[in-house]
């Protein structure tokens, strides 16, 4: 009834909805032509994905909503559960608790570096060391399978109820390849970063590639982007799941850390939050605009998807979006 009323009021955040609408399907064919960068190949389940998916979906602060292009398709958020998963743990115990054991810089090395920062604390929470740590700390007092089911189910209220599933196959393939994520892992038990009460090794590892393997489409993602550009309410549900400091702190880790050896580039180039996964998802954040979900496995040398970088190119350059 509100987006109705808005509308009707020209009180929307994007008045012109058909016309964004017609230039996104634009950057969309053109941009398909792109066919340079190879899937991730670590793994048989996304090797085998077909590079000629690439999907667009939008979804605005009003709840607006567009997509175009292979946006119903399954597929791991990877790497894009960092984000959430800071945002999580940052709603239930604090930032300043949270960062007790994680920093807040770029570490300038790439995602899998086995290095800590400052205090001895992992970098950050985007890479594959702070995410670990985060990881460790999300709804440490439950049991495994409980703390899985609330972080699902948090993911799904994120994304307005939209489907958030799992691949168990690619949970598999992704403890049986993680012999760096091990050595992060014990390297930071060595040096005593992790909090003493709860945290069995094996079990913090299972549950980080757990939630590396839940599923989105397109679509769903791009609900899970606009909560974030709604400060945490999400705007086809108008439920509050994150508080404010939790977005906020989110958003600027985004920022600075969030595309990893390219993030300094894109936040130049772009201006705006955004975190990149290996199955070739970018979820891309226009703070109090839009969320942005895109698609399409084939990644350059940082491991960025080739056609998701070229629309976030493009867009800066139509519309005002680059935050300077
Ligand atoms: O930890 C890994 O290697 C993957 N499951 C996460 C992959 C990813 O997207 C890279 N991240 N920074």
């Amino acid at each position: 009834i509100d987006i109705i009323r808005r509308a009707f009021t020209a009180e929307l955040i994007i008045p012109d909805f058909k016309e964004f609408k017609s230039i996104i399907d634009d950057l969309h064919r053109q941009i398909k032509a792109n066919k340079s960068g190879t899937p991730a190949s670590y793994i048989p389940q996304l090797a085998r994905v077909n590079p000629d998916h690439w999907g667009i979906s939008v979804c605005s602060i009003d709840g607006q909503r567009h997509c175009v292009g292979s946006t119903k398709i399954p597929f791991s958020i990877q790497s894009t559960c960092k984000p959430i998963n800071y945002a999580l743990a940052v709603s239930e115990m604090g930032g300043d608790e949270v960062h007790r054991y994680v920093g807040h810089e770029p570490s300038g090395e790439s995602f899998n570096h086995i290095k800590l920062g400052h205090g001895n604390k992992p970098h950050n929470p985007m890479i594959n060391a702070g995410a670990i740590m985060v990881v460790s700390l999300l709804k440490r007092k439950l049991k495994l399978a409980d703390r899985f089911d609330s972080v699902q189910h948090s993911f799904r209220r994120l994304a307005g109820g939209e489907y958030v599933g799992f691949s168990n196959a690619i949970f598999l393939s992704e403890r049986e390849t993680a012999d760096r994520n091990f050595a992060l892992a014990y390297y930071m038990k060595e040096n005593k970063c992790f909090p003493e009460d709860h945290f069995i090794l094996h079990e913090t590892m299972d549950f980080y590639f757990q939630l590396c393997s839940l599923e989105v489409t397109c679509e769903s993602a791009s609900v899970i982007a606009a909560t974030l550009a709604n400060g945490g309410i999400c705007p086809t549900s108008g439920e509050q799941i994150l508080d404010g400091t939790a977005v906020r702190n989110t958003l600027s880790l985004m920022h600075s850390c969030g595309m990893y050896d390219y993030s300094g580039e894109f936040a130049f180039k772009v201006g705006l939050p955004a975190k990149s996964g290996v199955s070739g998802i970018i979820l891309l954040v226009i703070p109090n605009v839009a969320g942005i979900c895109l698609w399409s496995p084939p990644l350059d040398k940082f491991g960025n998807s080739v056609r998701g970088i070229n629309f976030c190119q493009e867009l800066v350059k139509l519309f005002n979006f680059h935050h300077y």
